[in-house]
């Protein structure tokens, strides 16, 4: 299994060019399933979970094309697609059920597998299926599969989400787009990897419209355009990087990268003392202030995200002062917690509620990945820790993180990839 070794102290300074957003490729690409036209999908991130998407469009018939080279995926369905999604591509890529909506929508029928446990809460899909339901599909859970019909297709019908979702407002939002009439959903998660598929959605010709903040309008179609688009930049990544250069005292350029989607996690780092300025091209991030602890509650978007909880901790370990970070939207997003201990760092954990005491050296050790992001915060651990710092399972990383080690590496980092 392929670790990471990370000798700390190095300053991470230079240019990094942020991928595109893998959390908006997954749902535009389950998306294509509705349209047998022509699709070229640019500034696609070449990461694991992308290419696990590419893997299920692939095993169910689509005729899709992953060019890595050039970052491009090319789809010309012209055959009905097989509707059965199975566990083995689920069990790894929970988003993996973002097909669901567009099978049914358009076959009238989906066997989709339960998508697996996940170490971060139980995440389950209740206010995928109840949608669902009410636009007319009878739904059953048998061995480990959601079994799916509804012989006359799906019909329009009003939907609030009893919580947002960013999950449930995508995959509805995707099968609404092929249903009979008017859906109205309210209470929408508003990410912008949502705009981005909204965006997709409407140059394949789709009807969408932003009512009130959280309230969409769809009026379902069923003769789709063919359509290029280029996916928007990732900007969990982007926040992580800002993190990485912040902690380092490094000066860092980044590139591809827009801060107005972005204000929540920019206005916290600049309180805390980071500086972040908009130039021409890029963004310049430097800190030479004493860093501030900081309160922070991860939120749905506009809010902070709960994706960069586990990164600014790491900053919060050399802040001055006790910051506080509650979060609000995953039960046990704390796997990073135990880890950055063992590192050093004094955490203590109430409810959801954790508090940080700054000003904490971190010490290298031998760590343990346990999920996406968490990893990628003993990465940032690992870069400001004295000595040697080994990182187990580092598949967790390669799910979401672009050539991580090559971008830092550039900028100054010291990384290898131990096979
Ligand atoms: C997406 C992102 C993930 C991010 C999360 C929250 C992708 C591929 N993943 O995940 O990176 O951390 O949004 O911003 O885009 N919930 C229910 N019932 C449901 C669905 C969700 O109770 O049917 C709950 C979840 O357990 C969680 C909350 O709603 O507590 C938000 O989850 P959700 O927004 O659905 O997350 P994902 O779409 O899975």
């Amino acid at each position: 299994m392929q670790r990471l070794e990370i000798k700390g102290g190095k300053k991470i300074s230079g240019i990094i060019n942020i991928s595109g957003s893998k959390n908006a490729t997954l749902p535009i690409l389950a998306s294509t399933i509705l349209t047998d036209k022509k699709v070229l999908i640019t500034n696609v991130p070449i990461v694991k979970d992308v290419e696990t998407m590419v893997d299920l469009l692939q095993a169910m018939g689509s005729n899709i094309k992953f060019d890595k080279k050039n970052k491009k995926v090319l789809i010309k369905n012209k055959k009905k697609l097989s509707t059965f999604a199975s566990y083995s591509m689920l069990k790894t890529m929970r988003a993996g059920v973002l097909v669901l909506g567009p099978l049914l929508a358009k076959y009238g029928f989906a066997k989709v597998s339960l998508p697996g446990g996940c170490a971060i809460g139980s995440r389950p899909i209740n206010l995928h299926l109840d949608a669902l339901k009410k636009m007319g599909a009878n739904i059953k859970i048998k061995d480990g599969y959601i079994i799916a019909s509804a012989k006359k297709g799906l019909s329009g019908c009003s939907i609030k989400f009893k919580k947002i979702s960013v999950g449930a407002t995508e995959n509805i939002l995707i099968a609404a787009c092929f249903a009979k009439g008017l859906t109205k959903l309210s209470n929408c998660a508003l990410e912008p990897e949502i705009q981005d598929l909204i965006t997709f959605l409407k140059k394949l010709g789709c009807r969408i419209k932003w009512k009130k903040k959280r309230n969409l309008e769809i009026y379902g179609m069923q003769n789709l355009k063919s359509a290029l688009h280029k996916v928007i930049f990732d900007r969990i990544e982007a926040g992580t990087y800002i993190i990485a250069s912040a902690l380092t005292n490094g000066v860092l350029k980044i590139k591809n990268i827009d801060t107005s989607i972005m204000s929540a996690e920019i206005n916290l780092l600049k309180k805390s003392g980071v500086k972040i300025v908009n130039k021409k091209n890029y963004v310049l991030v430097s800190c030479k202030k004493k860093l501030k602890s900081l309160n922070i509650v991860t939120k749905p978007y506009p809010g902070f995200p709960t994706d960069l909880q586990a990164q600014i901790m790491v900053l919060m370990t050399k802040a001055q002062g006790v910051s506080e970070i509650k979060e609000n939207i995953f039960e046990n997003r704390f796997m990073h917690v135990s880890e950055l201990r063992r590192m050093g760092a004094h955490i203590d954990i109430k409810g959801n509620t954790e508090k940080i005491l700054g000003k904490r050296q971190l010490n290298g050790a031998e760590l343990m990945e346990t999920d996406l992001r968490a990893s990628v915060s003993l990465v940032l651990a690992g870069l400001v820790a004295s000595n040697k710092t080994i990182l187990n399972r580092v598949y967790h990383l390669d799910r979401g993180y672009e050539k991580i080690e090559k971008k830092l590496t550039n900028c100054g980092a010291q990384i290898k990839r131990l096979k």
